[in-house]
Parts: structure tokens; sequence; C-alpha cells
């Protein structure tokens, strides 16, 4: 079964990141999208794995997720884990909000792994996209009157424009900088870091490879904005499940020690958290960051009109009772004790939260180990129960996000923590 529907504020709403990715059209509103959602598992498969003409993979692709710039992550995540739980100190017993707190968290984390010198110039970007991606968020339903916005522009659009020029020009001021320590002989190379592999693509003497400036700026938005507003989301609806099933936050506790003791997670052993797997997969399935995937594709025999967008909603195939029993919306993360084809009977559309084929998720590594490692050393050292004023909202805000946040109580393990 196909399920159609024209003028579709729910594309409207993924379309808006692609928005922010995409240099200059920080025109968020007016512009009224028809969409058709499709959750037929088959055809899916079939729109996601186009890899023809149609939707080809991002090019250049994301030089920042494939050269080593990712392998010395485990550090700037375990010194950034380290910050926040310092913060929480002395917190027993109160009132913690989290999803604020692991925004802090995974902004410290992408500016550490991408800047790392410049690690302060990083934040600079970061304050930016962070008021960009509020004027998303307020605008995302207001769909406006397409011919009036064209003549009027908001105060909002405005803001945008101008913090999308500011962050243009922190983007080329850290990559300049690298590219005239080299030039001036101070250093050697431009590195292998993330502004590093930039400068080389930027200055690549192949054309066919060489990243343009736009592209260049674009990518460290995408950077930055997935690497932040994905994980947090993730983190916090991680702990949110935790405190309300006690059973499993004592299984992955049980877990960690077992494997790391008392010391910091290392990456032989995060291979082995498979109970923290399982939980964040059940996690992944019930509140999965990203709300529904966009294409503009020709399917099957069906020619599209143009502007007509496809929006795969992932959410919905995660949440059909058909594909996944009548206890789908139930936190079961033992579904996942078998792997990933047993818990899905081998179809492999009914669980896509990192996409499928050739546009799926370059930073699901990078995604996962930061989760595994935060809540290792929470695991560690604290114990977490609701706060009894929680009220549950998950809202898509182009994440699903917690609308009025996650107050939990922390319950230190260890007398001196
Ligand atoms: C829990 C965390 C995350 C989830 C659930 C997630 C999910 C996804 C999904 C579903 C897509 C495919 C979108 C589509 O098909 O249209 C995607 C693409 C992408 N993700 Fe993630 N993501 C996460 C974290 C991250 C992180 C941390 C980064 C980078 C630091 C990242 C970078 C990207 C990029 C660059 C793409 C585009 C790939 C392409 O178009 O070729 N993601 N992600
Ligand atoms: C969890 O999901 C990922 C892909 O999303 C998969 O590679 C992994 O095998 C899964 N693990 C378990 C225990 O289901």
């Amino acid at each position: 079964m196909m399920l159609v529907i024209l003028v579709a504020c729910s594309s409207f709403l993924v379309t808006l990141i692609n928005h922010i990715f995409t240099p200059g059209s920080t025109d968020m509103g007016g512009i009224i999208f028809a969409g058709m959602v499709i959750s037929e598992p088959e055809i899916v498969k079939e729109v996601l794995r186009n890899s023809g003409k149609a939707f080809p993979k991002a090019n250049p692709s994301f030089y920042a997720f494939h050269g080593e710039s990712l392998q010395n992550m485990t550090p700037a995540v375990i010194a950034s884990v380290e910050t926040m739980l310092e913060k929480w100190k002395g917190q027993e017993g109160n009132e913690n909000e989290v999803f604020g707190e692991f925004r802090l968290l995974t902004s410290e984390v992408i500016s550490r792994t991408a800047f790392g010198s410049s690690y302060l110039e990083g934040e600079k970007i970061f304050d930016m996209l962070n008021k960009l991606s509020i004027i998303v968020g307020r605008n995302i339903f207001s769909t406006g009157i397409p011919f009036i916005n064209k003549f009027w522009k908001s105060a909002d659009f405005l803001e945008s424009e101008k913090l999308a020029k500011e962050m243009q020009e922190c983007v080329m001021k850290v990559v300049k900088k690298r590219e005239g320590k080299v030039l001036s002989g101070e250093a050697e190379s431009f590195g292998n870091d993330f502004p590093g592999l930039h400068v080389k693509a930027y200055r690549d003497s192949n054309e066919e490879k060489k990243l343009s400036w736009e592209e260049l700026v674009d990518e460290c938005k995408t950077f930055y904005f997935t690497g932040e507003e994905t994980v947090n989301s993730l983190l916090a609806w991680i702990v949110l499940l935790l405190a309300i099933h006690g059973d499993w936050l004592e299984r992955a506790r049980r877990e960690v020690i077992r494997i790391f003791g008392n010391q910091n997670p290392h990456p032989e052993g995060m291979a082995k958290l498979k109970t923290m797997t399982m939980i964040i997969n059940e996690t992944l399935r019930l509140y999965g960051p990203p709300n529904g995937l966009v294409r503009e594709v020709q399917l099957g025999k069906l020619v599209l009109p143009a502007n007509i967008d496809l929006l795969v909603p992932n959410i919905a195939l995660h949440h059909d009772p058909n594909l996944w029993g009548d206890d789908v919306h139930l936190f079961k993360p033992e579904r996942f004790a078998e792997g990933i084809a047993k818990a899905t009977k081998c179809n492999a559309a009914a669980y896509i939260p990192f996409g499928l084929g050739p546009r799926s998720c370059v930073g699901m590594t990078f995604a996962t180990t930061e989760t595994k490692i935060a809540l290792s050393m929470i695991l560690q050292r604290y114990t977490i129960t609701l706060f009894p004023a929680y009220v549950h909202s998950p809202i898509p805000v182009i994440t699903l996000q917690p609308q009025h946040g996650i107050q939990i109580i922390l319950a230190s393990l260890h007398n001196n923590a």
C-alpha cells in the first residue's frame, strides 16, 4: 500500500534540513512543497537504494569521515564527557535537565574532533549554528503565503542570512590560517584533522576532486549540525528510557563494569558492549532522530512531477505493528538480542535509523562511538531515576526532540564521586 499526501507539511520539515546545508538558501518562509509519503518497505528499499543519476552520492563526499581525523576521537570524547561529569558533581538528588547537557557535550565533542587546536574558533561557529537552528525551528510550521513572502523578508530571514554569512567567514578564517601556516613554512603539512583535510581538498590541483569554497563551508555546516543535533537527542532518549526501565539500566551497567571496570572506555572494549548496542538500537527504533528521508527520484514506472519530494517516514516503519508485532510501542531491547536480521525478520527496510543505500549516514560509527563512551562513563558513576515532574512530549524539530527537556535525578554510586 502506498500512502499519498499532497501539500506535505512534513516534507517541508525534512526539506529544511537540506536547506540548512545548502549555501545561500536560507529562505525559510513561504515555500510550499508537494510531497508523497512512502511507507511500503519494498518501495522504500527501491527508493533508498536508487543509486542512479537521480540521487547520486554526495560529491565530494565528506572528507572528514574518511581520513584519520576520526581515529583519534576517543580521547576527545572522553575529555568532553569528563567536563560534563565534573559539572554534575554535587548535583546528586537535584533535578538535572540532560537534553541541554548533552547538547553542550555533543558540541564540545564536534569542536574538539573537528578543530583540535582551533577548538575555540569551532565553538564560535557552533554558536551561530545554534542560533540558526532556533530560527529554523521557530519557522518550521509556518508555511506562509508564497507570493507575499517573496516581497516581505521577515526579521528571522534577515537574521538567518546574516548568520550564514558570518559562519562562512569564520570557517574561512580557520582554513586560511591553516593554509598560511604551511605557506609561511611554520607547519610542514596541512595536517590530517578536519581543517587540514579540507584545506588539502580545497587546494587539490585535480579540478575534478577539488572542493569549491561553497562545498567546503557546506561540509562544515553539515558536520557541525548533524554531529550535534543527532547524538544529543539519542543520548537524551536513552537516558529517559533507562531511567524508566531500571532493569535495563542495571544490565547495561553490569556490562560496562565487566568490560571497563572503573577505567575510561577504550576502543577494544567498545566492540564488546552488546547489551548497550541493543539498548541503542531499540532507542533509535522508538525515537530515531531523523523524522524522514527525502528523495527526488523516478520510482519504477511512476514518473513524478518536478518538485515532488518523496518522504520515507522511517519513524512510521519503526512503529509498524505489521513489521514488529503488537508490542511495537514497548521498549524491548531484547528484540535485538540475536542481531538486526532476526529483529527485522530479514526485512532490511523495516529498520533504517541511519538510512539505507548510497546516501546512508556517514557518521554512524562516530555517533555510536560517542554514545557508547558517554553512556559508559555515566553508568560507571551514577544511577538514574526520572524526575517526577517530567512531561513527555517528543516533537519533530528537524530531529525528534523532547519539547520540555528530560529531567532526571542522579544518585552517585561512589561516596566520593
Ligand atoms: C544517532 C545519530 C545519527 C542518526 C540516527 C543519523 C541518521 C542519518 C540518516 C537517516 C541519514 C540519511 C539521510 C537520507 O537518507 O536522506 C544520515 C545522513 C548523514 N549523516 Fe547521519 N545520523 C546520525 C549522526 C550523524 C553524525 C554524528 C554525523 C557527523 C558527524 C552524521 C553525518 C551525516 C551525513 C554527512 C549524512 C549525509 C550522507 C550523504 O548524503 O551521503 N550523522 N544520517
Ligand atoms: C544495531 O544496529 C546496527 C545498524 O543500525 C547494526 O549494525 C548492529 O548489528 C545492531 N546491533 C544489534 C545488537 O542489533
